[in-house]
Parts: structure tokens; C-alpha cells; sequence
């Protein structure tokens, strides 16, 4: 599936497991519907060390690729597709840059600025282009069962 359809555009959206576990999900998911997004899938799910290596491949020869995959397997993560015209970019925009200290100066009203900590833990991902946004769908929700998993998440919030 593409990830462009009738002017809209898809991306992926993750709350990483210092957000979920600082109880900033609902903020968050507050804050992307005002934004304009149509949140079209939603599932809570705990990454393994596979699972998260694997998302994060393009960064396994970096010095912080060991923390990050510890750090992302932490907790669970809420992953999320979210929808409007420009979403990538405009989701990109949202959460800030990527180090949430220089977010907090830079940007204060970005979503790493509100809940990240430092430029490890900074609280939610976004996908950086088109053809990302396609790889990390695909990657979290690939086939119809994840929307049986995600009916069985939104039970697990409440
Ligand atoms: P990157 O793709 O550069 O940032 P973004 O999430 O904004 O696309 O890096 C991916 C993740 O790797 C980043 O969200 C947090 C982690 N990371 C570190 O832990 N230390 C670092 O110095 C960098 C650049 C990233
Ligand atoms: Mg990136």
C-alpha cells in the first residue's frame, strides 16, 4: 500500500517507553488531533531486542546503537499511523528535534520539548521521509491481524 491516497499521506508515529510509562499518551494523542492527524491505526506493543535492532538498522554501527535498543525495549511503545496532507513532514515538525534539550530552547512547544529527556530518550518517534514512513508501516502493520491487535490494545488502556 502506498502511503500517499487522495492528497492524504500516511506516517508512522511511535511513543517511545519514557512516554508511555510517564503517562504522556493521551497528551500526545490529544495534541496529534488537533494537529489535523486522523490517528487510522493504534496498537501498544513491547519491542524485543530483535524487533527494535531491526527498526533501527540503519543505525547498528553507531557507539549509541546498544543503548538505544535497550532503551526502546525498556517499556511497552504505543505505534500509531497517523494521516493528513503532508503528514510526514508535518509529524516530523510536531515532535521537534531530535535531541529534546535543544528542543526544549529551540522549539518549546514541540512534543520532545514536553516530554523527552535528552537526545536517547526523547519520548516519540516520526518517520524522516515518504519512503520511510512505507518501511515503518509495513513494518508494525503489515497484514489485517494487527487490526485484531489493536482492538486488543485500546482494551488494554482502559
Ligand atoms: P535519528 O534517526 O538521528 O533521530 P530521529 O529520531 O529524530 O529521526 O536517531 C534515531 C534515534 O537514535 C533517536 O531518536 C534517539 C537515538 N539517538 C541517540 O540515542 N543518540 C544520538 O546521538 C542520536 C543522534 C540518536
Ligand atoms: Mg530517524
Amino acid at each position: 500500500p502506498s502511503v500517499r491516497c487522495l492528497g492524504k499521506e500516511r506516517t508512522l508515529a511511535m511513543i517511545k517507553p519514557d512516554g508511555v510509562s510517564g503517562n504522556y499518551t493521551e497528551e500526545i494523542k490529544r495534541l496529534i488531533v488537533e494537529a489535523g492527524f486522523d490517528i487510522v491505526k493504534e496498537r501498544l506493543t513491547q519491542l524485543d531486542k530483535e524487533t527494535a535492532s531491526t527498526f533501527y538498522d540503519e543505525h547498528s554501527s553507531r557507539s549509541f546503537f546498544p543503548h538505544l535498543v535497550s532503551y526502546m525495549t525498556s517499556g511497552p511503545v504505543v505505534v500509531m499511523v497517523l494521516e493528513k496532507g503532508d503528514a510526514v513532514s508535518d509529524w516530523r515538525g510536531l515532535i521537534g528535534p531530535t535531541d529534546s534539550q535543544k528542543a526544549k530552547i529551540s522549539h518549546p512547544h514541540s512534543i520532545r520539548a514536553l516530554c523527552g529527556k535528552d537526545s536517547q530518550r526523547n519520548c516519540v518517534h516520526g518517520s524522516d521521509s515518504t519512503s520511510s514512513a512505507e518501511r515503518e508501516i509495513n513494518f508494525f502493520f503489515k497484514d489485517v491481524v494487527s487490526d485484531h491487535v489493536k482492538q486488543e490494545s485500546r482494551e488494554e488502556f482502559s
